[in-house]
């Protein structure tokens, strides 16, 4: 039987971050650049993967799936998925999964996410049972929370699914309503690769979920309903540094909306300000950029034809995205990769993306 194709994309969030896991509002777009996987029917009992990027391979028989357990590698990914998906009662099939993915690895631009729904729409289209979008990405989700060990919330994984072309998604990420907002024509996505890494990311970013935690316990009510109105009275309430914590995720959530209200009135200066605000609260209140994150965002806000810059994701290292004008693209990666260089002694990586559609199946 011929083989079947699935991808997913990587993503970049505008504005609205560590909110997701606050039950607050997010605005990512997904990303032409993808996780695929090249999937094949296996005669015996065996689901085998292969990154075919890092040259590595992993198998499972799928008897045993229900009781998998992590191995610490990539493979995670694909057994947490496999496993969620059995907890919803979908059997998983005896197949070959040949992995190919062009979203760059701890870049802070969701490859994990892509693996996971790549694979999840592969293994459920083989099951030859249907699951809907959103509980797709839920089951990813909890295989990254559970699995892996990331306690991530749930932007990443339903971007993956749901993002649509020329458009930035915004979720609530309580209800998961969410609708597409028009990106400007004014602007590309362009995204600059600290390359850092941070080896303690998933430990602080469990950390900071956990001291927004304690902020609720302490107010009694999700972050997500407190308005900017009643912040003030919020926050004696509050020790440090969760009172920075909270007050991070508060504003962050009103940004979003005027974020998209600027977007729907074209104001990119509007825009600009909202990222540069969002930029100093994740550096200041959150504690979540870096050095390299900050001189990125510093040096771009300086840079002729950009609109508005900010490290995006989960921080401690990653990317920044930029918003910048379409005849300045260029002269904006020479100009920023040379300061770059100049202060750390190594070129960035740097992407130009289109927005892309979420996850889909495409013709081998
Ligand atoms: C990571 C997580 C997301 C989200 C962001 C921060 O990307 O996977 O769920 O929390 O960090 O906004």
């Amino acid at each position: 039987m011929a083989d079947r194709i699935f991808r997913a994309p990587g993503r970049v969030n505008l504005i609205g971050e560590h909110t997701d896991y606050n039950e607050g509002l997010v605005l990512p777009a997904a990303l032409d650049l993808f996780c695929e996987v090249r999937a094949s029917r296996r005669t015996d009992a065996l689901l085998n993967a292969s990154a075919l990027n890092l040259n590595s391979s992993a198998f499972w028989k799928t008897l045993s799936i229900p009781s998998a357990r992590p191995r610490g590698d990539w493979s995670d990914y694909v057994a947490g998925t496999a496993q969620q998906l059995e907890r919803r009662g979908i059997k998983v099939s005896a197949l070959n999964l040949a992995i190919r993915s062009d979203v760059p690895l701890g870049a802070g631009l969701s490859s994990s996410a892509a693996l996971e729904v790549a694979v999840g729409m592969a293994l459920v289209s083989y099951s030859g049972r249907t699951l809907g979008g959103a509980e797709l990405a839920k089951a990813c989700q909890q295989a990254e929370a559970e699995f892996v060990g990331l306690q991530c919330g749930i932007m990443d994984q339903f971007v993956a699914v749901f993002g649509r072309r020329g458009h930035a998604l915004l979720l609530d990420c309580r209800t998961l309503e969410h609708r597409l907002v028009p990106l400007p024509a004014e602007v590309e996505l362009v995204m600059v690769n600290s390359g850092v890494r941070h080896e303690l990311a998933s430990t602080a970013y469990n950390e900071r979920r956990r001291e927004c935690e304690a902020a609720v316990r302490i107010l009694g009510r999700s972050l997500r309903d407190v308005s900017i109105a009643e912040w003030p009275d919020a926050e004696s309430a509050l020790p440090e540094p969760l009172r920075r914590r909270a007050r991070h995720v508060v504003y962050e959530n009103q940004r979003v909306l005027d974020f998209v209200a600027a977007c729907e009135r074209r104001d990119l200066t509007a825009l600009g300000r909202l990222m540069r605000d969002s930029h100093h609260s994740l550096a200041r209140d959150y504690e979540v950029s870096c050095f390299e994150l900050d001189f990125l965002v510093e040096t771009a806000a300086a840079i002729d034809g950009v609109v508005g810059c900010r490290l995006t994701g989960g921080g401690f290292g990653g990317c920044t995205v930029n918003l910048v004008r379409p005849g300045s693209v260029e002269s904006f990666r020479r100009k920023i990769s040379a300061a770059y260089c100049r202060r750390f002694g190594h070129e960035p990586a740097v992407y130009v993306c289109s927005s892309a559609d979420g996850a889909r199946e495409i013709a081998a």
